[in-house]
């Protein structure tokens, strides 16, 4: 996780393509292919609008949340990835992946956003609003 590498510079620049879009209210982005993303690790889509993180578990499953905890603003794309949750770098609140949402006790959710693969390539549905909150 963190480490440089050919998938990032690839999302990053297809992304800084779409950064002079006009977005609509939610569409499809093919942002890479989903050999780019590590097993229970995550790769970021950089936008205009803030980074999103693109999570991969251990049994091939894609999520995709806005990369800022709930808690204060930590990158959750250098979290530990277990199940279908990460775990926050700098204070250990642990996310659902699918939701956005902290788990019990902790109170709180950042926006999370669909994802699906086609024949090994990853679409973001993007969603500006969901950056924007
Ligand atoms: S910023 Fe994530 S747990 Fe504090």
């Amino acid at each position: 996780m963190g480490t440089p590498s050919g998938c990032v510079k690839n999302f990053r620049r297809i992304l800084a393509r779409h950064k002079r879009w006009k977005y609509a209210m939610s569409e499809w982005i093919e942002v890479g292919s989903i050999e780019d993303i590590p097993r229970q690790g995550a790769r970021i889509v950089a936008t205009a609008f803030g980074d999103i993180a693109l999570f991969r578990t251990v049994d091939d499953r894609l999520f995709a949340l806005r990369d800022r905890c709930p808690h204060r603003g930590g990158p959750l794309s250098q979290g530990i990835v277990h199940g279908a949750r990460v775990t926050c770098p700098l204070h250990g609140w642990v996310i659902e992946l699918a939701s956005g949402a902290a788990v019990a006790p902790d109170l709180g959710q950042t926006a999370c956003f669909p994802v699906r693969v086609e024949g090994g390539r990853v679409w973001l549905g993007w969603n500006r609003p969901g950056l924007e909150t």
